[in-house]
């Protein structure tokens, strides 16, 4: 099985750790590891060998974090520009043969369970091998927006709906019969370009063209799409330009500690906390400060009576806002563009 590392994202709603030169995928959050680093040690224990489809951009931050892992058997798709997960999925199976075994997997996400995961994904290699395109569905917790919904009957897929609205989302949550989408997807190659060619074939035409121009070195293990080439490929996710409407998706029911680390919100729900409920990385005097995420350089950082409250130093911005605001940190790295 190959892990084809989906690490193009940029990561706004983490600002100001997340930035366009350091994406949060990169950066080491988790003592001195970053989650791209994590993505690739679990998947090493199930595959054989590594794609990573990336900017451009992050090329070298990348090839240091692997050599750090000690990766084998590493291959570079370089997008000039990202344009979402169809494109960069197809480019990376046009270089791969046919009937290898593709694992999809996002570099933002943390799975706590590796054994049961290893487990999902071995069935899900069975499904691949039969011509079928694997979800991971993870119980839901809550009528999540950002997410996508598979509404299941087994392991068949009835329907794939990606993002619905709050309403919808309720709806599916209380019916106790949708997963939520992981973003982590199985097939072989082969089913998943053919897939693409019935239901987006636009996509495949210019995927092929920038595959086919591309620059190709190291016996092929490092590949560069041109920029004029990728902004010709339609911009478009998995979700809406195949799974939405694939009759050939099954899905693995996947305990498997899953959370995507989305915003500021779901990070403090993954670090240990002290007494007083803090998550603290940082250095940092609290008094009578309860409740909070904060997360620093070298600086102090001293809070009082603090509570439900983040703070994000670092040496060049600040953020301060209720922890029950994460999602809007989105909306600064917009006004902050806009502004130049
Ligand atoms: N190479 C490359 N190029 N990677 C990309 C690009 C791109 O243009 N765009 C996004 N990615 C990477 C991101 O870095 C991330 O690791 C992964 O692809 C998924 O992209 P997101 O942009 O984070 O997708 P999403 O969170 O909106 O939705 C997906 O994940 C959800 C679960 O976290 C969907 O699959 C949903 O259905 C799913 O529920
Ligand atoms: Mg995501």
């Amino acid at each position: 099985m190959i892990n084809l590392i989906l690490c193009g994202g940029s990561g706004t709603r983490l600002w100001p750790i997340s930035r366009s030169l350091m994406p949060k995928q990169f950066a080491r959050l988790f003592d001195g590891a970053s989650l791209f680093q994590r993505t690739v040690k679990t998947n090493s224990r199930i595959c054989s060998a590594q794609y990573i489809v990336s900017n451009a951009e992050q090329y070298f931050l990348a090839k240091d974090q692997l050599e750090e892992v000690g990766a084998n058997d590493v291959r570079f798709l370089l997008e000039p520009v990202g344009r979402n997960t169809a494109p960069a999925i197809a480019l990376a199976c046009l270089g791969l043969d046919p009937e290898d075994i593709v694992l999809v997997s996002p570099s933002d996400h943390v799975i706590r369970k590796a054994e049961a995961y290893e487990e999902c994904l071995r069935k899900a290699e069975e499904f691949a091998k039969k011509g079928f395109m694997v979800t991971f569905g993870i119980t839901p917790t809550g009528p999540e927006t950002g997410y996508g919904y598979i509404e299941a009957n087994g392991e068949d897929v009835k329907r794939f709906v990606e993002k619905p609205d709050l309403e919808t989302a309720k709806k599916y949550v209380a019916s106790g019969r949708f997963f939520w989408n992981s973003g982590i997807f199985c097939f072989k190659a082969a089913t998943f370009l053919d897939e693409l060619s019935t239901y987006s074939p636009d996509i495949l035409t210019a995927a092929k063209i920038a595959f086919a121009n591309a620059k190709k070195e190291n016996k092929d293990a490092l590949v560069r799409v041109d920029h004029e080439d990728m902004m010709n490929i339609p911009s478009n996710s998995i979700d809406y330009a195949v799974m939405e409407k694939s009759a050939k998706v099954k899905v693995v029911p996947s305990d498997i500690g899953w959370s995507d680390l989305g915003a500021f919100d779901s990070l403090y729900g993954e670090f240990d906390h002290d007494e007083n409920g803090n998550n603290i990385n940082a250095k940092h005097l609290g008094i009578g400060s309860k409740n909070s995420l904060v997360l620093g350089g070298q600086r102090q950082i001293c809070t009082i009576d603090l509570d439900n409250m983040l703070i994000v130093d670092t040496p060049d911005a600040l953020l301060v806002a209720p922890l029950a605001s994460s999602q809007k940190v989105k909306k600064v790295v917009d006004e902050l563009k806009a502004r130049g």
